[in-house]
């Protein structure tokens, strides 16, 4: 598919196992610093879904421009909503959908990952900073608080004495601060941000597809439940993988002294 306001396209390694490839999406709306109009979500929700379905791709990659990743959602769509309105349309609802993709998402974030972009890199599994990254949750600036996980994934992220310092403040953090609090991964520099965040993708990517959908369900159950719950799923889940031809493969292989062949089933 074509998009006015993103860029998709698949990357397949050299050496090409089942579902090895990684779909890249690359935030394009410059005009505006990528800031998130209904429009450019609705691309990046399209292409988050065709990569899910497409068997090539065992791994999604979304990443900005150099100078932002996102901006936020944008403030001229939003500046003259009412209430009334935003709430009966339950306004920024469908960005959830981007966390039920079951595939891994990498955002790969160099310049600024502001409000809505903050909140977008935090829904996704793994966020890799640029060494320009910058994090922020400025809302409190426009008289209005974070609303699509800024006041909510942030504190599980980096706790409750840093997330309300960004989120009462607006100040900005930078990509070492970031990976200090524990937001980010890794710092990369970011000329070659995108190009490391392919790469961690084609090494997810190779792996059992069966098994990292199952291992990212699982440590996502972790921010939703008690530890006690959280376990049970976890070994259930764990339970459930010796169903998988890539179990038997992958614990063969280990023991043949060979690299596995996974087939994702
Ligand atoms: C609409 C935006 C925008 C945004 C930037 N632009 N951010 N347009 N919505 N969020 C536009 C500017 O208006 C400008 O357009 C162009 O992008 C370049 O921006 P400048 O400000 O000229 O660039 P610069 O001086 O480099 O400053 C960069 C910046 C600043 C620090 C990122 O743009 C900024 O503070 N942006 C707003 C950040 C923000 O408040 N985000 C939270 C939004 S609320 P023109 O046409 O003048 O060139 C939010 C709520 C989420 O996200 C709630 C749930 C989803």
């Amino acid at each position: 598919a074509s998009y006015d306001h993103i860029l998709a396209e698949k990357r397949m390694p050299e050496t090409s196992a089942k579902g090895g490839g990684v779909g890249l999406i690359t935030l394009h709306r410059p005009k505006a610093l990528n800031a998130l109009c209904d429009a450019l979500f609705e691309d990046l929700i399209h292409a988050v879904n065709a990569f899910e379905e497409d068997e090539d791709v065992g791994c999604v990659v979304i990443t900005g421009s150099p100078k932002a990743f996102a901006a936020g959602a944008d403030i001229s769509e939003m500046s003259t909503q009412e209430f009334a309105n935003v709430y009966k349309k339950n306004m920024f609802t469908q960005w959830a959908d981007i966390t039920k993709a079951s595939k891994p998402i990498i955002a790969a974030v160099n310049g600024f990952a502001l409000g809505g972009g903050c909140e977008l890199a935090m829904m996704c599994d793994i966020i890799l900073a640029g060494s320009n990254a910058q994090f922020g949750q400025p809302e409190i600036n426009l008289g209005v608080i974070p609303g699509a996980g800024g006041t909510q994934r942030l504190i599980r992220a980096v706790g409750k004495s840093k997330a309300m310092e960004m989120v009462l403040t607006g100040n900005r953090i930078n990509a070492e601060e970031a990976f200090a609090a524990g937001l980010v991964a890794k710092v990369i520099d970011s000329d070659h941000l995108v190009e490391e965040a392919i790469k961690m993708g084609f090494t997810i990517a190779e792996k059992s597809g069966m098994a990292v959908r199952m291992a990212k369900e699982a440590v996502n159950v972790a921010e939703e439940t008690s530890l006690a719950e959280g376990l049970r799923f976890e070994r259930r889940m764990f339970h459930a993988l010796f169903a998988t031809k890539d179990q038997k493969e992958g614990m063969s292989a280990f023991l043949e002294k060979r690299k596995p062949e996974f087939t994702n089933e």
